[in-house]
């Protein structure tokens, strides 16, 4: 059994009320926002819209306190040194483009390596190929082992090449496994490696800490923290961000600019091109205070009940083929029924009104090892109840009916 109370959380979503009969098991893709937060958003763009650092009046100047005060929030919630170190962007995506760009621009040059996973989500992928080629550095991938996890041996034979990037999911999208993070990291720092940390997926599980975890830069987003889309967070260590060549040019990131040259400005803002999303920087501290009031712990083993409950259902179904961890998994659970198209599976489910992904999940090159065309994704979050799982069992167990007829 919980403590954690699965009710009392859920009736901060005011989605549960407004569409009683949708079961939500998307949770990886998105979260449904608590009121604290489309309060916050309400109330700003209500009473104190305005754009931020640069008007002479006092809504800006308010505006201005909010968002630099979200800032400080998740500075506080991640444990960063100081609030200069957190990088708003759009999304986990964003960052990693910012940090490829970069880092190609400044601290990598030809013959370089790049050491990613074969968990990796696209966003980890593909922002580094974009530059790979021109720049002439090296794409590297650990692969798994027998069991669908990260091979740790061939981990140490690829960091003995000497990468000067190591960047790794915290947790797979697309499978639910929790990479041994730490253990990992420390290992890439011991072999000279910058160290980026795929936190998409990994903040709604752990509540990490930048003086504790071995790593350089950590990138998340909002919108799969309970916070709204748009709004994501680059962090990174001080001396490294400073480093970074910006990929967006324009507004506050200037210092001086002429028609031939322009100077940058200090951190924060020097990654911070353009107006930025104000609203969803002060959501996204609301979704953090709102999470703050309740126990992680007690948050992470209510979420394993959920999915041991799930896979035990599973058990009773023929031709269920599971790809996801039962152990260290965070969450999600990815299957395919035999000789059946994962689209087919979910379609059915959606007529039930359940939520879930069917398809390559981002991550197509990991489901090419994983020899299928794609799957269907389970997630689950700490507002689903038991008695969703155990629905969403009975509708798989008819969906495996019909399709098997
Ligand atoms: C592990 C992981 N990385 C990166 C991303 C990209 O996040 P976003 O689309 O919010 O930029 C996701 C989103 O699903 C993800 O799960």
């Amino acid at each position: 059994m919980s403590d954690f109370d699965a009710a009392a959380f859920r009736q901060h979503f005011p989605f549960f009320s407004t569409q009683p009969d949708w079961i939500y098991l998307d949770n990886a893709a998105t979260t449904h926002k608590p009121f604290a937060v489309l309060e916050a958003l309400d109330h700003f763009y209500r009473q104190q819209n305005s754009n931020v650092h640069r008007g002479a009046h006092q809504l800006s100047q308010t505006a201005t306190i909010l968002y630099e005060d979200a800032r400080s929030c998740i500075q506080q919630y991640i444990n960063a040194a100081e609030p200069a170190e957190i990088i708003f962007t759009s999304g986990t995506t964003a960052a990693f483009n910012q940090l490829a760009f970069g880092l190609m621009h400044t601290l990598l040059k030809a013959g370089d390596r790049v050491l990613i996973s074969a968990l990796e989500h696209h966003a980890n992928i593909v922002s580094w190929q974009l530059h790979c080629q021109r720049f002439g550095v090296i794409l590297d991938v650990i692969p798994l082992d027998e069991q669908r996890h990260l091979d740790q041996v061939a981990y140490q034979e690829l960091l003995k090449l000497g990468p000067k990037v190591v960047s790794l999911t915290q947790v797979s999208n697309a499978l639910g496994t929790i990479l041994p993070l730490q253990q990992m990291l420390l290992l890439a720092k011991a072999a000279g490696a910058i160290t980026i940390v795929d936190g998409a997926q990994g903040i709604a599980w752990e509540k990490p800490d930048m003086q504790q975890l071995a790593a350089d830069f950590y990138c998340f987003s909002g919108h799969k923290l309970y916070g709204p889309t748009g709004i994501g967070v680059l962090y990174g260590k001080r001396t490294l961000l400073e480093q970074l060549t910006p990929i967006f040019g324009g507004g506050e990131m200037i210092d001086h600019v002429s028609f031939t040259s322009s100077s940058f400005n200090s951190l924060p803002a020097r990654l911070e091109a353009g107006t930025p999303h104000i609203a969803g920087a002060i959501g996204l501290a609301a979704a953090i205070r709102f999470l703050s009031q309740f126990d992680v712990t007690q948050i992470k083993s209510y979420k394993r009940l959920l999915l041991n409950t799930f896979h035990n259902g599973l058990q009773r179904l023929p031709g269920i083929t599971v790809f996801s961890p039962l152990h260290d998994n965070a969450g999600i659970v990815t299957l395919n029924l035999q000789g059946e198209h994962p689209a087919d599976l979910a379609a059915l489910l959606n007529e039930q009104q359940i939520a879930v992904r069917a398809g390559k999940h981002c991550a197509m090159p990991l489901f090419e090892l994983l020899a299928t065309a794609g799957a269907v994704r389970f997630s689950f979050a700490p507002y689903n109840h038991i008695s969703e799982v155990e629905q969403c069992l009975n509708a798989l167990t008819q969906a495996v009916e019909i399709l098997a007829s």
